[in-house]
């Protein structure tokens, strides 16, 4: 079975091809950075426009480097949520019409589940149960994972999530959007020893996160100490944050007894939470999976592997073009 994935919640126009037998054919993806970086942030509007000039030329060279015709298609995936709007409504449209015009099955993709199942692209693939950390620009959360669409959510962020701290942290110190990467790299020229930031809400029992007071502190070392501190502030913020989450993690593997730990989303492109979360796991006798850098981040690669999983149980929707903005994944069914 082949599936095409299509992948435009934000500001990333993805495509991929996933085949059940022969694995991912082909991916392509086109970043808006560029677009919408002289506003410092995602221009909603200017995203839907774009994910609408970019998704059809990236299909076409999506289908030509996977050496395959539309007639190969058995079923198109496309994110339907959680996401921007009009961004989202993008997607939807063209992938349920396509699916209607070829005859084919389409299903709508929880953005969170791609992100979550993105570390079955890899080559040694975590089994059922894990415990996953997510960690994306819109989501924090801890959740238990007994199979697919069978998740038990047991933290998450009460208020910004960990990129999101990461982009407004960024903006603070001056760097352009996304921040997350930008005050990664700033950071390492940073003195770890310098400022000690706090490590919110673990000194308290429990598995949610809290990351707003962190940018707060960010931003009145910053007044004391000018711009001259930056990359001493980056380091003290990133450290923070990745000790912060690392805390959570460990908790969550003793609390479940799991020995198998998931990170997913934008964030767990972070180098240092990467170490940190293997060096925790190996601690607990744990081991940690995570995507490869270029599937932390939105891709149509993970859209097209969760619509492969469900479309392959025989999931899928009806003639309705399907977006919500909001969208809880524990609501989502398990498969038959
Ligand atoms: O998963 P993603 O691409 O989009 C959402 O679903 O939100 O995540 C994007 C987030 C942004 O906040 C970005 O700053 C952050 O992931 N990010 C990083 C890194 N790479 C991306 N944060 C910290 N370190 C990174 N290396
Ligand atoms: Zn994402």
């Amino acid at each position: 079975m082949l599936v095409l994935g299509i992948e435009t919640s934000c500001d990333e126009t993805g495509v991929a091809l996933y085949h059940g037998e022969r694995g991912l054919l082909a991916h392509v993806l086109h970043s808006q950075v560029q677009l919408h970086a002289e506003y410092g942030g995602v221009v909603p509007e200017l995203a839907s426009r774009d994910h609408v000039r970019r998704v059809l030329p990236l299909l076409e060279q999506c289908l030509s480097q996977a050496g395959v015709t539309r007639a190969d298609i058995d079923g198109v995936a496309y994110t339907a949520g959680p996401g921007l709007i009009g961004a989202l409504l993008v997607g939807a449209s063209v992938g349920r019409s396509l699916a209607f015009a070829w005859g084919v099955p389409a299903v709508g993709v929880h953005h969170m589940e791609g992100h979550l199942l993105a570390p079955m692209l890899e080559a040694e693939p975590p089994e059922f149960p894990f415990a996953a950390l997510l960690v994306s620009g819109g989501h924090t959360q801890l959740v238990r994972v007994d199979g697919v669409g069978r998740y038990t959510l047991l933290g998450e962020s009460l208020d910004d999530a960990a990129g999101e701290a990461f982009d407004k942290t960024a903006k603070l110190l001056g760097l352009g959007y996304p921040g997350g990467p930008a005050l990664a790299q700033l950071a390492q020229q940073g003195d770890p020893q310098r400022f000690a930031f706090p490590r919110p809400m673990t000194d308290r029992p429990g598995l949610d996160f809290s990351f707003s007071g962190l940018k707060t502190y960010a931003l009145t070392t910053l007044q004391q100490h000018g711009l001259e501190a930056s990359a001493d502030i980056a380091r003290a913020f990133e450290d923070a944050v990745v000790d912060t989450l690392a805390i959570k993690c460990r908790r969550v593997l003793k609390q479940t007894g799991l020995k198998r730990l998931v990170m997913a989303g934008g964030v767990s492109a972070n180098r240092r939470l990467r170490s940190k979360l293997a060096e925790i796991a190996a601690e607990e006798g744990a081991r940690v999976y995570y995507p490869r850098p270029e599937f932390c981040t939105d891709n149509g690669a993970m859209i097209a592997y969760a619509g492969y999983v469900r479309l392959h149980a025989g999931q899928h929707e009806p003639l309705a073009i399907r977006a919500q903005p909001r969208w809880p994944m524990e609501t989502l069914p398990a498969p038959r």
